[in-house]
């Protein structure tokens, strides 16, 4: 057994591309204080990747590496797997095989935990078990671990994440460039934090994944991701950004998860953000996210959410604390079964909203549109006039509203003959309680 005297902890690892090669080097170079300060010694024993031939920055002794996942997963020398393989298939299927046979599971994969977490927890506390997943929730901020553990206790009402740092990159630049979508994509691109196929990220794929882990962990809650309401960024224009800038906000991509009246929400969208709201100033590709609890009130949590070295500290973290409690004979606090619970449709969720339209500007006109909002129940906050004559556009910010309601004005006032177009409409988040 690799659990000896002298704290040795062998470790397999699934997965060894941007994030596992970071993990091994971080391992390497931290050997030595991992030791001082836990007790244990993290030795890797077997590698697995899909291409065998590919060059690799790292050189493994004969017979580490290996194309068989099982066979890692299976191997008796192996005390704790790693799994950095990403995606559903063949993850879920290691990671059950490696619970079922007693072996911890440490990931980095939200793609899975956000559609089989639930699934997972629950091998993970009948095997008694550790399974973390720190790194899988904006990377190298510690999120998952304080929800667990000091926030334990805590009545939390909603916590609201800015959990990409590809949109929060493309914002930020068309927010201080004023770059277009397109450029900032490119320009996203150019430096690796957008993948050539963006699709994920700009149209809130990976948030929503988040938002899910987020929920469950946060409410207790069997979340998934296709329980949360999303929407990407990219229709944000310019010209949404300068009405932000000028109102006093800031347009994020948001995820955002709440519990009230014993149901849960869950949902992805970009937003306007008072400048004064500490989510206003996370700026180019850093994540944060900002809870409210009943007791603890309103905290944040700031940091690098992608990228190898921020990612295999999450890993490393999850590592040392699985490979503790292995050692010790110990066991961390499984989550379990996670409650079935209401999960409240986006119709009946609340925000305040922004809504810009282009309109008649002559008398009445005002009164006819305002008359739309106060029959649908949103009462409108402020209203400002920009341009004369045809090029009148009226901006109005709304006091918090249905979403049900909100989506019904806005399809009644696009029918009123005054109104040529709604240009714009955007929720506003973090004004407002
Ligand atoms: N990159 C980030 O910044 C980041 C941040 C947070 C979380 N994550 C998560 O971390 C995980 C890994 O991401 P990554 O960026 O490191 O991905 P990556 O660079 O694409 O690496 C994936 C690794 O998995 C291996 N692999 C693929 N299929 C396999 C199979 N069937 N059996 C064994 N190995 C297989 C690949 O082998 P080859 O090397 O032979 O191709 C490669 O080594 C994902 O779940 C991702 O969502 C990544």
């Amino acid at each position: 057994m690799g659990r000896n005297g002298d704290g040795l902890v062998r470790v397999g690892i699934l997965g060894c591309g941007n994030v596992g090669t970071a993990l091994v080097g971080l391992l390497d170079a931290n050997a030595d204080l991992i030791k001082r300060r836990s007790g244990v010694r993290i030795e890797v024993v077997r590698v697995a990747v899909q291409n065998l031939a590919k060059e690799r920055a790292i050189t493994f002794s004969p017979g580490v590496l290996t194309n068989d996942g099982e066979a890692v997963v299976a191997d008796p020398a192996v005390d704790v797997i790693v799994e950095m393989i990403g995606g559903v298939e063949p993850a879920r299927s290691l990671i059950t095989s490696a619970l079922k046979a007693g072996k911890p599971v440490v990931t980095a994969n939200k793609e899975l935990i956000a559609n089989f977490g639930a699934e997972l927890f629950e091998v993970a506390a009948t095997a008694g078990v550790d399974l973390l997943f720190e790194a899988s929730v904006a990377g190298g901020i510690p999120l998952i671990r304080p929800l667990r553990e000091s926030l334990v206790g805590e009545r939390i009402r909603r916590v609201t994440g800015i959990v990409n740092g590809t949109t929060n990159y493309v914002l930020t630049r068309m927010t201080e460039e004023r770059c277009s979508f397109a450029e900032a994509v490119a320009e996203a691109q150019d430096l690796g934090y957008a993948e050539p196929d963006p699709t994920a990220d700009i149209d809130g794929f990976d948030a929503a994944s988040k938002a899910a882990i987020i929920a469950s962990i946060a409410f207790g809650a069997r979340v998934v991701a296709g329980d949360v309401s999303r929407e990407g960024i990219r229709d944000v224009t310019a010209d949404d950004i300068g009405a932000a800038e000028e109102l006093g906000y800031v347009v994020k991509l948001l995820a955002v998860t709440e519990e009230s009246a014993g149901a849960v929400s869950a949902r992805v969208h970009p937003a306007m953000v008072p400048v004064g709201h500490p989510l206003a100033s996370v700026r180019g590709s850093y994540n944060a996210v900002f809870i409210e609890g009943e007791a603890v009130g309103q905290l944040m949590l700031l940091g690098r959410g992608a990228g190898g070295g921020p990612t295999s500290s999450a890993l490393l973290g999850d590592l040392i604390d699985a490979a503790k409690n292995l050692h010790s004979g110990a066991r961390g606090a499984t989550i379990g079964v996670l409650e079935r619970r209401t999960i409240r449709p986006i119709d009946e969720t609340t925000s305040q909203f922004y809504v810009s339209l282009d309109a008649a500007d002559r008398p009445g006109v005002l009164a006819a549109i305002s008359g739309v909002f106060g029959q649908h129940r949103v009462s409108i906050q402020s209203m400002q006039q920009k341009g004369q004559g045809d090029d009148a556009r009226l901006i109005f910010v709304t006091h918090l509203a249905r979403e049900a309601d909100m989506a019904a004005t806005i399809r009644e006032v696009r029918n009123l003959d005054v109104v040529e177009r709604v240009s714009s409409v955007m929720r506003v988040v973090g004004g407002e309680e």
